[in-house]
Parts: structure tokens; C-alpha cells; sequence
């Protein structure tokens, strides 16, 4: 049988791997990079396609959303600094987008292969479609992955940025589907006092272990 080559994965909550590159807006060493805010880093597999443009498209169009989120963009895919170029010219011209953030130019597949993005039973030398969310730490707090022929869904990247950070700034966790301005999740009694006085609360509650307040 066929040795197939073992990627690293990285996993939620490992430091993000730092790693030297030259995107389209000049060369970056990640670990600046993402210093003082959140990153999202995302791969597509090929410059020139059609569903890949319409993702990269869709960042373009939320970059300034994003800006607001105190959250940086990063590209990468599997193509060469000349490729890149092209076709960022080339969509452009052609809708009028720009994509302003960096795209990572990994012809030799470094930063594919440390970010577990090359996935050979999907395809060989094509990236997946990654998103890794990481913190003002540099740590990932969240990892998507889609394959080659569905896109992604920027609604739901969104939604997930919101919930991270909403999740650190109040120290709640949050429950299905939830969308910014509804309840959080109030963490579950850990004593008996602590159930009694949950038991008396005004939470809206299914039990005591499944309590909701507002933000
Ligand atoms: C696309 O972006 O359309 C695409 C790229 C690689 C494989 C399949 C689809």
C-alpha cells in the first residue's frame, strides 16, 4: 500500500504556527502579523476559479466589518506571487472588488502543510477551504473546514467572530444559532447553595443546568 505523507493539524487552542511568506502586499512574518488583534487566516484551492472568487470576493466586501471587529484578513492558496497578482487585477477589473488583504503566495506548500490545509484524500496540491480564527493571544480558538466544491458562508463567519469575542468579553458561553443581542448561556450550578440560589433566580430556565440571561 501507498505511504501517505502525515500532516500536522493544528487543533483549537494550540499557538497559532508562525511562518515567513510574501503575499500580495509584501512579505509577512505571521506572528507580526497578527499581533494586537484578531486573524483570519483562510485558504482557497486555486486563484482563477469560480467558486474561490466568489469567497474571496466575499471577504473583500466585509473587510471594513471586519476592520471593526478589530480583525485582520489573511488569503492563502497554493499559487505562485505572479498568479496572485493577476487575478486580483483581473477581478478588479472585472466586478470592481479589491481585495486589499494579504494573500499568501505558498507555492512550495510551507504554510499549507504546518496549518493542516493540504488534505491529499480531498487533493493533492490543492488547499482546502480553511478557516482558522485566532486571538489577540495567538492562540486558535477556531477551525472550518470545507471541501473543494462547497463554499463557505461568510453570514456564519461572521457570526462566529461575534460569538468568540462576545464569549471573552462577558465569560459566557453561547447556545445554538445564537446571534448578537440574544441570551447567553449562564455556566451550570457547581454547588448545592449555588443550585438553590439558581432555583430562585429569574433566568429563563428549562432546568437548573440550562439557565439563559441577556448580555
Ligand atoms: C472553484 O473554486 O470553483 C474550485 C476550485 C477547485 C476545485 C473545484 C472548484
Amino acid at each position: 500500500m501507498e505511504e501517505q505523507e502525515v500532516f500536522q493539524m493544528p487543533r483549537i487552542g494550540d499557538p497559532a504556527p508562525d511562518f515567513k511568506a510574501m503575499t500580495t502586499t509584501g512579505m509577512m512574518q505571521f506572528s507580526e502579523y497578527i499581533k494586537g488583534g484578531w486573524t483570519i487566516l483562510f485558504s482557497h484551492p486555486a486563484d482563477f476559479t469560480p467558486v474561490c472568487t466568489t469567497e474571496m470576493t466575499g471577504f473583500a466586501v466585509l473587510e471594513d466589518e471586519f476592520r471593526k471587529m478589530n480583525t485582520k484578513l489573511v488569503g492563502l492558496s497554493i499559487d505562485s506571487i505572479h498568479s496572485h497578482v493577476a487575478w486580483v487585477n483581473n477581478v478588479k477589473e472585472k466586478t470592481g472588488i479589491f481585495m486589499k488583504f494579504p494573500i499568501i503566495a505558498d507555492i512550495d506548500m510551507k504554510v499549507a502543510k504546518l496549518y493542516g490545509m493540504l488534505q491529499p484524500g480531498e487533493h493533492e496540491t490543492a488547499a482546502v477551504r480553511a478557516v482558522f480564527f485566532i486571538d489577540p493571544n495567538a492562540k486558535i480558538r477556531l477551525i472550518m473546514y470545507y471541501p473543494l466544491n462547497v463554499g463557505r458562508n461568510m453570514d456564519e463567519i461572521i457570526r462566529a467572530l461575534q460569538a468568540l469575542q462576545t464569549a471573552d468579553e462577558h465569560k459566557v458561553a453561547l447556545p445554538l444559532n445564537w446571534k448578537p443581542g440574544e441570551k447567553a448561556i449562564v455556566p451550570p450550578p457547581k454547588t448545592i447553595a449555588e443550585l438553590e440560589e439558581r432555583l430562585k433566580s429569574n433566568y429563563e430556565m428549562v432546568d437548573f443546568y440550562l439557565a439563559k440571561r441577556d448580555l
